[in-house]
């Protein structure tokens, strides 16, 4: 596959779907679509009874597939797209009539489409409006953050999202600057918040997070998939930053959003979840063919 034109280059493609233990006559949901890669391989380990739901708020990954010659999914019977924000899994399983999911996948953030096309607004490697919205059809954009957020709040994305330390002065520089002209392109956001290409990255993914409130729908779905997911039936996350990270891990090991450990009258602990994986990342190899695989974390959990 060719990195600079493939849709997305899925991580952790194969380790993924062994831990989710197919079954062929099983509900599998993958949350995130992209560029199909993950459900393609579900897809083909599932026959029969078998169905896969595949969600993705972004459109254009439908239509991405839509005009892909000879692909696995249009006209599948087992296979079902669902336009939509993951936070409002319970309610699409409802509209489905998805009683319980044998296997739930997410593979958190954006996709190499995202990053790779300049008027999306997610990288400051091109010029481009500062839109940053996985779903274009509402909500605001990246620009409306920065150009109606007072300094305090825009401090506070800055130092939360991106746990950048330099998070007040960058603020400061952005409202001087709107002062003059509205701050629209993703060109004027990199010149304003300066020359370090590590700290520009950090600046651009505390956005992408506020834009596309990415870490609260994380925490609705956790919730929807524990009440989903079937005795057995196992979770499977890829995670690509410390934030989202840490919200799943806890999620796992508790089964609630505070992380706290319940314990039964003995002192045993009172979890929904085994834990099968426990952070596993790319091999070298993986690394080298696909760089932007190196912050890949995978956590996976059955349901007891
Ligand atoms: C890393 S890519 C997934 C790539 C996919 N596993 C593959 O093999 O091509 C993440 C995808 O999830 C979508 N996404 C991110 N957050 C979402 C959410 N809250 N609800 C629905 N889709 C979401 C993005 O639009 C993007 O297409």
């Amino acid at each position: 596959m060719n990195m600079d034109t493939a849709y997305h280059i899925p991580a952790l493609l194969t380790e993924t779907i062994d831990s989710l233990n197919i079954t062929p006559d099983g509900t599998y949901i993958d949350l995130t679509f992209g560029g199909g890669g993950h459900s393609r391989a579900i897809l083909d380990k599932i026959t029969g009874k078998g169905k896969l739901y595949s969600l993705d708020q972004d459109i254009d990954a439908y239509n991405n597939v839509l005009a892909t010659k000879d692909n696995p999914f249009m006209s599948n019977p087992r296979w079902q797209f669902v336009h939509g924000n993951f936070r409002y899994l319970s309610q699409f399983a409802d509209y489905y009539g998805i009683a319980g999911a044998d296997g739930i996948l997410a593979d958190l953030g954006v996709s190499f489409h995202h990053f790779d096309t300049a008027e999306r607004g997610f990288s400051f490697r091109f010029d481009g409006a500062l839109d940053m919205r996985m779903n274009r059809s509402g909500g605001q954009t990246a620009a409306d953050i920065i150009n109606t957020y007072e300094e305090q709040q825009l401090a506070t994305v800055l130092y939360t999202y991106g746990e950048i330390k330099s998070a007040r002065a960058i603020a400061r520089r952005i409202c001087e600057a709107r002062q003059k002209q509205p701050v629209t392109t993703t060109e004027q956001l990199a010149a304003i918040a300066g020359e370090d290409k590590k700290l520009l990255t950090l600046v651009f993914q505390a956005l992408r997070i506020e834009v596309n409130d990415e870490l609260g729908a994380l925490r609705e779905m956790l919730l929807s998939s524990l009440s989903l997911l079937k005795q057995g039936g196992r979770i499977a996350i890829l995670t690509y930053h410390s934030l989202e990270d840490r919200i799943v891990k806890n999620f796992l090991r508790s089964g609630n959003l505070e992380g706290e450990i319940e314990k039964d009258f003995y002192g045993n602990p009172l979890t929904p979840f085994t834990i099968i994986e426990k952070g596993l990342t790319a091999k070298k190899e993986e690394v080298e063919r696909n760089p932007r695989s190196r912050s890949a974390k995978l956590r996976v959990a059955e349901k007891k």
